[in-house]
């Protein structure tokens, strides 16, 4: 198997290729990255056969911004046949992966791709009883173990490989599973507070996502990212010339700052967090 694959967000392709192909380059591990936009997914083929595993073992994934998720593949199964989807797959992981401690089958991030989880979810069952009888799952789930990956990208398509459990992300699909809170302003809440999930080591929020801590927030409103700053008692500057939701307001943590966000300079010096929604042409605002 000589491919990375990473999952991302889709529309962040791009970024994540161009990061797992300087990170790579920097590893002396030569190769190149496949990116298809909106797919939410990067590829990362390299030249050398044992060049993907030694790049999801030097790699540290905590260091990548763009990838959700980062694991070996092998080259993608085609038309699974509908009356046997599992032996193809079982074949593919023979003599790659032994006594692994998880199975994911799994999608990209995408409205059409989600179409096919409920189909994911039926095969898991059979395959994993596949999988453990091939000895390439243990009979029980094990933490420490490789976590085999099926990723399927269209019905009957779907690469197949490998992640390290102590260097990939413990989530399902890479994605935190958080809970949308009724009284936030935004969906977009959940973006800021996924950000937390993955970057942010839980040993240290206490530390620095303390309370008291100063923070801004460019391009605020509603306040669904300064609603997750409030939540963590901290002192917000929201910058934006739209409405605040008046529920942040009314918590008396928020300064409401209608100004440019490009221009902005907060008048204290002890601002611990900056976090930035704009869209840098948006045309709402005068240039
Ligand atoms: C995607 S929304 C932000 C959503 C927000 N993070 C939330 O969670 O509710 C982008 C915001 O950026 C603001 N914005 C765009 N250009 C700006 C600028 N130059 N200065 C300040 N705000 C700006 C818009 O008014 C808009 O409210």
């Amino acid at each position: 198997m000589n491919k990375v694959l990473l999952y991302c967000r889709p529309g962040f392709e791009k970024e994540c290729a161009a990061e797992i192909s300087a990170k790579a380059t920097e590893r002396e591990i030569f190769g190149f990255a496949r990116v298809k936009d909106d797919s939410g997914y990067v590829l990362y083929e390299c030249y050398q056969q044992e060049d993907a595993e030694k790049l999801i073992q030097t790699l540290p994934f905590s260091e990548l911004i763009f990838a959700r998720q980062m694991l070996v593949v092998g080259e993608l199964l085609r038309d699974l046949p509908q009356e046997d989807r599992i032996s193809p797959i079982v074949g593919m992981l023979t003599g790659v992966v032994e006594k692994g401690g998880d199975l994911r089958v799994e999608v990209p991030d995408t409205n059409q791709a989600k179409e096919l989880t409920k189909f994911c979810r039926k095969l898991t069952v059979p395959l994993r009883a596949s999988l453990r009888e091939s000895k390439i799952l243990l009979n029980y789930e094990s933490p420490k173990r490789p976590v085999v990956h099926v990723f399927f990208i269209a019905p009957g398509t779907c690469y197949v490989g490998y992640s390290l459990p102590e260097n990939n992300s413990p989530f399902y699909m890479g994605i935190p599973r958080l809970k949308f809170p009724s009284d936030a302003p935004s969906r977009s809440t959940l973006k800021l507070e996924e950000a937390f999930h993955v970057f942010i080591p839980a040993d240290e929020w206490e530390e620095r996502l303390g309370s008291g801590m100063y923070a801004v927030d460019l391009g605020a409103c509603p306040g669904g990212w300064t609603y997750q700053l409030v939540k963590h008692s901290m002192w917000v500057y929201a910058v934006d010339n739209g409405p605040m939701a008046p529920s942040l307001m009314d918590t008396g943590q928020v300064t409401h700052c209608r100004e440019d966000g490009f221009k902005y300079r907060p008048a204290r010096s002890n601002i611990s967090w900056l976090v930035c929604d704009m869209v840098e042409n948006q045309c709402a605002w005068p240039v």
